[in-house]
């Protein structure tokens, strides 16, 4: 049998981008093999030795060089909560967010993707992270899910002038692989100060990652969606809409109908508003 031809570097690269992997992590590749092969670190012999045992000379292995945390888990927790509970302005949010080093994505992403839109719209849309085009961008929803949403939105006459537009996380996940809970309690601190700030009338949660987050729910949005609950902003309570997620709707179209229904309910909530004072 013919062995198959080695890929050659175009190929390989073209592979790795095709399974998601579209950034790189570390200055240095990082043999992972080694960490399973690597022998145990030697124990005290049990029982004195008549021969003092030689100095071993340490496994050489890989050290990791992207920066990591500066903070254990809870400590990045109790900053941020910190950080964002000073926060008095959405502008002195963002510096803040900016600065943070307590959430590792940072150190991955191009930037920081902070907001979009409106800060003195009605209401509010939040996602789940940024992509690969809104990490280029610095700007939520602006890649394929964006152009569904700002579709979406058009649909019942709103655009970015009239919204406002964040996620839960404002740093772009290596490959867009699904952000740890810890990250996600590392960046819920400045999401919600960032609602409390905006004090929308309305909040849209889009997806199952923003709405099982923001509104502490469990429920899948196959459930969760449609239905209006409460959400504290801090200050006050205001309506809160669980909705698909624009990017699951470009995988799964049978649904844009439900969502459709939801996004009539969103126009209907807004009409119902009282003037603003
Ligand atoms: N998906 C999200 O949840 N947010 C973005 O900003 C882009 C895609």
């Amino acid at each position: 049998m013919t062995p198959e031809p080695r890929p050659n570097a175009r190929e390989l690269l073209a592979f790795y981008l095709e399974a998601g992997v579209d950034c790189a992590l570390m200055d240095e590749p990082v043999n992972r093999l080694l960490d399973d092969i690597a022998p145990e670190p030697a124990r005290p012999p049990a029982e004195p030795r008549l021969v003092s045992p030689q100095p071993q000379p340490a496994t050489p292995r890989a050290v990791p060089t992207a920066a990591a945390p500066a903070l254990a888990p809870d400590a990045a927790i109790l900053s941020a909560r910190e950080a964002a509970r000073t926060a008095p302005s959405l502008q002195a949010l963002r510096e803040l967010l900016a600065a943070f080093d307590g959430c590792a994505l940072k150190a991955t992403a191009t930037q920081l993707v902070f907001a979009d839109g409106n800060p003195q719209a009605r209401i509010m849309l939040v996602g789940e992270a940024p992509g690969r085009e809104e990490d280029i961008e610095g700007l939520p929803f602006v890649g394929r899910s964006g152009k569904l949403l700002d579709r979406m939105l058009a649909s019942i006459g709103l655009d970015r002038s009239t919204v406002y537009i964040a996620n839960v996380i404002p740093w772009r996940p290596p490959g867009n692989r699904t952000p740890t809970p810890q990250e996600t309690q590392t960046c819920l601190p400045f999401t919600q100060r960032q609602i409390e700030l905006v004090d929308p009338d309305l909040l849209v949660t889009l997806g199952n990652p923003s709405t099982q987050t923001l509104l502490a729910t469990r429920e899948g949005i196959m459930k969760t969606r449609g239905r209006w609950v409460d959400y504290d902003t801090g200050s006050r309570r205001i309506r809160a809409l669980p909705t698909f997620h624009p990017a699951y709707l470009l995988r799964s179209p049978s649904y844009k109908r439900m969502a459709w229904q939801d996004l009539r309910a969103i126009a209907k909530a807004l009409e119902d508003l009282p003037p603003k004072a």
